[in-house]
């Protein structure tokens, strides 16, 4: 895609900064699978630090962590608890069943986050006919359940309540960060009672691949064998670890600026006619928002789009996600929020948008 479009498709639309160029051109390399890459260790020691853990092992995408720890954490014939909008679930080939032999047990809350009513009866007892109740998952943020940051107070009490029924847990904290400044708290104060945590430089913090899962000694120990086995083992990854150690240094406070930029976005896009969006519930830097149905779908809202210059995936039948970050300034979402209205006034119904109509929603 060109630089003339304004993408807002997601976070890992970001290309690296000349500052993060810098720090991969200098970087110490050795070879990580011996345990030798002096960029990687570091790396794996500051964010275990950072997240209050023993342990971490840096690999190549968010999927591969959550994967990992799946793996780490269960048996096979296992079972997980995850929200039903959850990215384990939904978005990565059903990889716990066909990795590691995991099924997934629903739950449902608003925006992705439930509560530990939404858990009573959930653990299956102790009988033959049932599988193992071993692991709760929870996204943070939630992608598709709205970009919603957990409160801090309802993660304690729902990770207290996994552990009392002997449950492990785990984070996908691919946009943790995100999280931690929507929420108002550290993201060590968020995961102080997760069993492991993933998190992915490849989002927000604009690297240009990159996630780390972390965890104590023994489950990082078992995920790391898990990465060789999903062939994700690396050798002189200090390069791309030392973008994300950047990305530490210089991209995590300025995920705010993405978050009031989504709400200029969304209040921008508030009042164009056949577009529904509850602004109060911008809380980072997705902005889900829908077309009325008599008004078209998002598929075709999203071609017409494309020809004004702005690039927004559909993320269901009426409903979009725009997604801000490090490659767009302020001027540019309200650029875009603007091709929205001129879109509707149109009438977005006219496009034919036959290479959007039928294809998958957007995952990432
Ligand atoms: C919540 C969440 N978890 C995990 C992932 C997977 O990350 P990756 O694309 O690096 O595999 C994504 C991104 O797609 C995500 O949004």
């Amino acid at each position: 895609m060109t630089a003339d479009f304004i993408d807002l498709r997601s976070d890992t639309v970001t290309k690296p900064t000349a500052g993060m160029r810098q720090a991969i051109f200098e970087a110490d390399v050795g070879d990580d699978m011996s345990g030798e890459d002096p960029t990687v260790n570091r790396l794996e020691q500051i964010v275990a630090a950072m997240f209050g853990k023993e342990a971490a092992v840096y690999n190549c995408s968010g999927t591969q962590s959550n994967q990992m720890a799946v793996r780490a954490h269960c048996q096979q014939g296992d079972e997980i608890l995850i929200d039903e909008t959850g990215h384990i679930v939904n978005y990565e080939q059903g990889g716990a069943a066909s990795l590691s032999g995991v099924s997934a047990r629903m739950l449902r809350g608003p925006f992705g986050i439930f509560d530990v009513e939404d858990l009573e009866g959930k653990v299956r007892p102790d009988n033959q006919h049932y599988c193992v109740t071993r692991l709760l998952c929870i996204e943070n943020t939630t992608n598709h359940g709205g970009g919603r940051a957990w409160p801090l107070a309802k993660m304690n009490r729902v990770a207290n309540w996994a552990h009392d029924s002997g449950l492990k847990v785990h984070v996908d904290g691919a946009r943790i960060f995100n999280a931690a400044i929507a929420g108002g708290y550290t993201v060590k104060e968020f995961t102080r009672h997760a069993d492991s945590i993933s998190i992915c430089f490849s989002k927000g913090l604009g690297c240009p691949m990159g996630s780390i899962l972390v965890g104590d000694t023994a489950t990082i120990y078992r995920a790391r064998r898990a990465r060789k086995a999903f062939g994700g083992a690396l050798r002189q990854a200090g390069m791309m670890a030392a973008a994300a150690i950047y990305a530490l240094e210089h991209h995590v406070d300025r995920l705010q600026e993405d978050h009031v930029n989504a709400r200029a976005f969304a209040d921008a896009i508030a009042n164009v006619e056949g577009i529904r969006i509850n602004v109060d519930d911008v809380e980072s830097n997705l902005v889900f928002f829908e077309i009325a149905p008599e008004r078209g779908t998002s598929a075709q809202l999203s071609a017409q789009l494309l020809e004004q210059g702005v690039r927004i995936n559909p993320s269901g039948p009426q409903r979009l996600r725009a997604c801000t970050h490090l490659d767009v300034s302020r001027e540019e979402v309200l650029r875009a929020a603007d091709a929205v209205r001129i879109c509707m006034e149109r009438g977005v119904d006219r496009a034919t948008a036959n290479h959007l109509v039928g294809t998958a929603y957007a995952s990432k």
